[in-house]
């Protein structure tokens, strides 16, 4: 079946065709009627018209709602209207299914994001949710095309795990214990993996075992956070880009995720233009300024000792107080980002104990070689680091942060054999598409949002 994007691109009045999908909305006039049609293929509604000739117009008429499903055949011709160059005049049409119009609950008018997440098995069908899928899908894309174009080889690391990757102890636990009739103590060697498993947090350890290998590796796909922050940045279930790269430092690492960003940016507006117009103007009417602003600004490059004293100077008064050694909370970041900078910014060497094990000591003792890249608007949206290739100092390293050295055995093995500096970096799929979108509850950039307290559809 051809679909709505390909006519309206490159229909031509006296195609004839048979097109499918549901009615958004229906105008009735004395002489004929305007159906706006949509198939999910793209923002635009194809107009249909149908007149009293058409068999059964009455009844028909009556079944059109908005919702409805239809499939309808007839001869694309030229429109008087303005709105669309093409409408469809309707020879055949056939209703698959009805929509009461007394409680679809997706009529014709405003919905807040609130209630549409609410009735998140039929949001798909709005024009913002649908817009939303379609720049997914083409980031998605662009995503692999940018890998692949680059040798890096795409692996899927395990959603089941043993290890917590960051440390912090925000792990699902996985188990096939009869958890109702459990009390006391659990033995785990009688659990179906005969030992404590979790759903990954990251995919990152087993990356870097691929990318000593294959040199450059990505992953792309789900992770998960029992972390109970019910924020607009925040889901318990969410993708992950993790590419690592062999024989490459803190700077190599910098630069791709930089030339990674733009990369994907530009794909997307030169692919989805309509939709990324409408971020623009429906959404945030700052969507097509931060793409530009990605896209042809060089990222600020700062260290963390720089981020806070620009912090300390600044005249704005933080819910949060800044001094050396303190994460920094998404108020700095945004600060940073959206009013000092005005353009994205990647932040390294942290100190090293508000950071993960793994990364790498800098000489300094105190900070470690890791990168965080911020932006307007949502704060840090990738976070990476070099990794420490040294096993006498990742031994001492995981000693201090109370990682047994008994569980990540083949990790340290990495550094016994043929060990090399290498790094790499995560990106969250879901907060790039808000950046992209403009949209400001992340729960909104997913189809299906898992958070604190919510699991339906
Ligand atoms: O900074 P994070 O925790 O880094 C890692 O997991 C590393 N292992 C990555 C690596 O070096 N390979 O997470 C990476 C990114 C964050 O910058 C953020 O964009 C996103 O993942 N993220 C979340 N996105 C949505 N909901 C959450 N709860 C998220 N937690 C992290
Ligand atoms: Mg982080």
């Amino acid at each position: 079946m051809i679909r709505i994007a390909e006519i309206l691109k490159q229909g031509k009045p006296g195609d004839e065709l048979t097109v499918a999908g549901w009615v958004r909305t229906k105008r009735e006039l004395k002489d004929f009627s305007f159906l706006e049609v949509n198939d999910g293929s793209c923002l635009s509604n194809l107009q249909v018209i149908l007149e009293p000739t058409l068999p059964e117009y009455g009844t028909l008429l009556k079944r059109l709602n908005t919702g409805a499903s239809l499939q309808v055949n007839g001869i694309l011709s030229e429109s008087p209207s303005k709105g669309q160059n093409i409408e469809l005049r309707a020879d055949r049409l056939t209703v698959f299914g009805d929509a009461d119009p007394l409680d679809y609950p997706l009529q014709k008018k405003r919905h807040s994001f609130e209630f549409l997440r609410t009735i998140a098995h039929l949001r798909p069908r709005t024009n913002t949710i649908g817009a939303v899928m379609r720049v997914k899908n083409a980031a998605a894309n662009s995503i692999h095309r940018f890998f692949q174009e680059r040798g890096f080889l795409w692996i899927q690391s395990p959603i089941i795990t043993a290890s917590d990757c960051e440390g912090a102890g925000e792990m699902f636990k996985v188990t096939s214990l009869d958890l109702e009739r459990l009390s006391g103590k659990v033995d785990y060697d009688l659990d179906f993996f005969g030992q404590k498993a979790y759903l990954t947090v990251s995919g990152q350890l087993e990356a870097e075992v691929m990318a000593m290998a294959f040199s450059n590796v990505y992953t792309f796909g789900p992770t998960f956070r029992a972390e109970n922050s019910n924020t607009s940045r925040h889901l318990a279930e969410f993708w992950m880009v993790e590419p690592e790269m062999a024989f490459c430092d803190l700077q190599g690492d910098q630069d791709l995720a930089e030339s990674f960003l733009k990369e994907v940016f530009k794909s997307v507006i030169e692919n989805c233009p309509e939709d990324m117009e409408f971020f623009d103007q429906r959404i945030d009417q700052s969507v097509l300024s931060t793409a530009d602003n990605i896209i042809n600004k060089e990222f600020a490059r700062i260290t963390y000792t720089e981020a806070v004293e620009l912090l300390l100077k600044s005249p704005k008064t933080f819910e949060y107080s800044v001094e050396w050694g303190i994460d920094l909370q998404s108020e700095h970041e945004r600060y940073l980002a959206e009013e000092l900078f005005k353009r994205p910014v990647i932040v390294t060497n942290y100190p090293k104990n508000i950071k993960a094990f793994y990364m790498r000591l800098n000489d300094d003792d105190q900070t470690v070689a890791a990168m965080d890249i911020l932006v307007p608007k949502i704060g840090e949206i990738i976070g990476g680091s070099q990794r420490e290739e040294r096993l006498d100092v990742l031994e001492q390293r995981m000693l201090s942060c109370d990682i047994p050295s008994s569980q990540l055995w083949w990790y340290l093995d990495l550094r016994r054999y043929g060990t090399v500096p290498h790094a790499g970096f995560g990106l969250g799929f879901e907060r790039l598409v808000q950046l992209m979108t403009g949209m400001s509850n992340i729960r909104d950039v997913i189809a299906f949002a898992r958070t604190p307290g919510n699991a339906e559809f």
